[in-house]
């Protein structure tokens, strides 16, 4: 899969490095272009270094590209926006149309309190016109490097909200490719719901709480 990224940050790092890896054609963007093109250089070298470790000496690695935001848009088939929300509206805008009926991985939280009469996830899909799928917000930066993101034996589950049949297939690959597993989150209406659960889930890890230990086990979910 071509996989555009808007973004040069940790999130694109983390995961275009983890879809380099298994063989995807990635293009990161930012604001400085050599910046850029230093970050994909790095995420070559760490897809391919991994790559081997995992799947033997032969195995090799498509390069991960640099670009400008619109090219970066043009560039994928799925494109991911990963920029921080202060630069989001003005990012999507030089991005252009490109992004229009694409799939659009949003992985935004939101900066500073969030607030629910102005979710994230809509806002991309009216700015952009892309079929847009909710993925990734609720775990730090770093999970997204483990390889794979497993904990006491079990995937970690990656729940997706999004409305276009087509868009939730190719994100449901990419979830897999990490070696996560997807979990059907619903409609993009619920994608506010992700971004209100991160938020609360940050504030109790922040506050020193084991913010996994909330939820019971599936028995006694009273399903
Ligand atoms: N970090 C996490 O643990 C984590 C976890 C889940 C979700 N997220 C979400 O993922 C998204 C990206 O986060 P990140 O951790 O990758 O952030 P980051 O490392 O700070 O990277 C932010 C990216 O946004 C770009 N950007 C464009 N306009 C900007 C502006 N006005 N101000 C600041 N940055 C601007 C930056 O461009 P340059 O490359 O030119 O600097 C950079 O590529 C955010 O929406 C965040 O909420 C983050």
């Amino acid at each position: 899969m071509r996989i555009g990224i808007l973004g040069a940050g940790g999130m694109a790092d983390a995961l275009g490095t983890q879809w380099a890896r298994a063989g995807h054609e990635v293009m990161i963007s930012g604001r400085d272009a050599s910046a850029s093109a230093a970050r994909a250089a790095t995420m070559t070298a760490e897809a391919a270094r991994t790559r081997t470790e995992m799947a033997g000496a032969q195995a090799g690695v498509v390069g991960v590209r640099a670009g400008s935001w619109a090219e970066a848009a043009a560039f994928g088939e799925v494109v991911m926006v990963a920029v921080r929300q202060a630069g989001l509206a003005g990012v999507l805008a030089s991005a252009g149309g490109a992004l229009r009926g694409k799939p659009v991985i949003d992985v935004a939280n939101a900066e500073g309190p969030y607030d629910p009469a102005r979710p994230i996830a809509p806002l991309i899909r009216d700015l952009t016109g892309g079929h847009v799928v909710k993925a990734f917000n609720l775990c730090h930066v770093d999970v997204w490097r483990l390889t794979p993101p497993v904990f006491d034996g079990r995937p970690l589950a990656v729940p997706l909200c999004g409305d276009d049949p087509a868009a939730l297939a190719a994100v449901r690959t990419l979830v897999a490719d990490l070696g996560c597993t997807p979990v059907d989150g619903g409609g993009l209406d619920r994608a506010m719901l992700l971004e209100a659960t991160a938020a609360f889930m940050i504030g109790l890890w922040f506050g020193g709480a084991d913010a996994q230990a909330v939820l019971p086990p599936m028995a006694y979910s009273g399903v």
